[in-house]
């Protein structure tokens, strides 16, 4: 595998591998890697002839109380593990070369970021829309992986591509989990041993839901009280519960079709998210 750092020598690769007609494939991440991200590089690995896999810790999707500075990086051990899998390419830019001085060209991130966690993190959709803008200019690839983890992210990607007429297929890659059920993810590691089983809530109180809707209830607000009061006693704080419309993430009153039920919780000072598309 070998690291790229700066995006012309970048550019200059991807240019070689087109004129190849390689096909390429890119996998956008913050680093400290876990199974959830190696899932979709493997995806890439079988889907395209080279696959680039991003590690940039974005300032700006970060708030100012957020964990950007105590965020885990260790590039040795990410680097490790893209080459246990095969990765062909890893691409760690500086944080100058991806915002130069004097960098104004924020993204929109549309109006799919009004709804979860827009509200509850100012300016973080946007911060997402623009590096990733950002990186798939400089990637230019024939597909992206992302993860129904960040589901709401995904959505707002898939947009953005759509708005922007980008020639970029985006591949929706399921939720990978513990044994346990707790969705896989970075800040996991910020969890003490005792909050690390006070996760394991997040998705027992998404199962609790499906139970629900399988059982025949149908009243949006029924259901979210009930997921409340399952995580109330492992939880911190409830960010939010909120039942929407998978596709436009409008939240409804009544489950018809699929929908999508996601949470946002904090164990101790973590901030955990989950979700579940249930279908009726
Ligand atoms: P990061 O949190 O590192 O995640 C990178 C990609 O891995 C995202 O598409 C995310 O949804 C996916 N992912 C993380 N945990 C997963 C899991 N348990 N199962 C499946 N997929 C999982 O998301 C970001 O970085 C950033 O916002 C980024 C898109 C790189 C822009 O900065």
């Amino acid at each position: 595998m070998k690291l790229i750092q700066s995006p012309s020598k970048l550019n200059r690769l991807v240019h070689q591998l087109k004129r190849k007609g390689r096909r390429i494939g890119f996998v956008p991440t913050m680093g400290y890697l876990h199974k959830g991200h190696l899932a979709l590089v493997k995806r890439a690995l079988k889907e395209n002839d080279v696959v680039i896999v991003s590690i940039f810790v974005n300032p700006t999707q970060f708030g100012p109380k957020e964990d950007f500075k105590r965020y885990p990086r260790n590039l040795k051990r990410d680097q490790k593990f893209l080459k246990q899998v095969h990765t062909d390419y890893l691409f760690a830019p500086t944080r100058r070369s991806v915002y130069p001085k004097g960098f104004r060209e924020f993204v929109s991130p549309g109006p799919l970021a009004k709804y979860l966690c827009g509200p509850k993190r100012p300016g973080h959709f946007q911060g997402v829309a623009t590096v990733v803008n950002r990186l798939f200019q400089m990637v230019a690839p024939d597909s992206a992986y992302f993860g129904e983890k960040d589901y709401q992210q995904l959505r707002v990607i898939q947009e953005m591509v759509r708005r922007f007429r980008l020639p970029i297929a985006i591949k929706r890659c399921p939720i990978v989990r513990e044994r346990d059920g707790l969705a896989m993810s970075s800040r996991n590691r910020y969890l003490s041993t005792k909050e690390r089983i006070q996760a394991r809530a997040l998705y027992q109180s998404l199962l609790k839901a499906h139970k629900l809707i399988k059982g025949g209830e149908r009243d949006a607000g029924r259901i979210k009280r009930e997921v409340r009061k399952f995580l109330k006693p492992y939880v911190t704080k409830i960010d939010y519960v909120e039942i929407s419309n998978p596709s436009t993430l409008v939240l409804v009153k009544r489950v018809k079709g699929s929908v999508l039920v996601t949470l946002a919780c904090f164990i101790g000072t973590t901030r955990l998210i989950d979700n579940k598309i249930i279908k009726v």
